[in-house]
């Protein structure tokens, strides 16, 4: 009996090691607790509930209706000596002239959506003049004295350091666009040190500009 008992064990035993080794060197970390599963950072989403996409173009809408609505789009700001369109602006009203689509172009490949506060660029995707075609590109322009805000216009550089970066985060009616230091200046900068995108009013055109208050409500509509 004895003797049995220890044959068994010794057969057991090798099965015993290989598998304590194995649940101690397990490299595929399963979640078991909260604290290591990772946050999952949501997609951002468009009217229809789809993700939004690198390859796809978007207009950015105003979820306001009527005089709070408008989409956005790029023209020439006004008294502007520039040859070419540079200013961005929402219409008016949501009744009226659909907006220009934007794509987004992201920090990094890290797969082909969008999701909230991740770094972004934008950039009109619309035919231009082959003069103009380095104005589609999204920039914060200096302090205007005369607004008192730095305004939205185009004219910006891609994925660098002096580009534009921006951040979609959710409101609580559709989402709000921030302008952040970016992932080259500052990779690990929270949201609280970004800036939001509001409207100021441009000689009776809404221009898109960075505000302390009031956000810009926006959702995004595939093209
Ligand atoms: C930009 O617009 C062109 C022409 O409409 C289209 O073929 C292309 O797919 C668009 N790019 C993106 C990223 O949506
Ligand atoms: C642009 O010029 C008009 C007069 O032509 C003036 O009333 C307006 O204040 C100017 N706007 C800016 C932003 O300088």
């Amino acid at each position: 009996m004895t003797k049995n008992l220890f044959l068994l064990s010794l057969c057991l035993f090798p099965f015993v090691a290989f598998s304590s080794t194995f649940t101690s060197e397990n490299p595929i970390d399963l979640p078991t607790t909260p604290d290591n599963i990772l946050p999952v950072i949501p997609s951002v989403r468009d009217v229809k509930g789809e993700a939004l996409q690198v390859g796809s173009s978007y207009r950015i809408i105003s979820i306001g209706r009527g005089a709070a609505g408008g989409d956005v789009y790029l023209g020439p700001s006004p008294n502007s000596t520039a040859s070419c369109p540079d200013g961005v602006f929402r219409y008016n009203s949501d009744v009226g002239p659909s907006g220009m689509p934007v794509r987004f172009i992201k920090f990094g490949h890290s797969g082909p959506g969008i999701h909230e506060r991740e770094d972004i660029n934008i950039q009109f995707n619309i035919t231009t003049s082959r003069l103009c075609v380095s104005h589609t590109i999204w920039k914060v322009g200096d302090y205007d004295v005369s607004l008192r805000a730095r305004l939205l216009g185009t004219g910006g550089t891609l994925s660098q350091q002096d580009s534009s970066w921006f951040k979609i985060v959710k409101a609580e009616l559709g989402y709000n666009l921030l302008y952040c230091p970016g992932p080259l200046v500052c990779p690990s900068c929270p949201v609280n040190q970004c800036q939001t995108v509001g409207v100021v009013f441009q000689n009776g055109k809404r221009r898109l500009a960075l505000v302390i208050d009031q956000p810009l409500g926006v959702n995004f509509r595939k093209v």
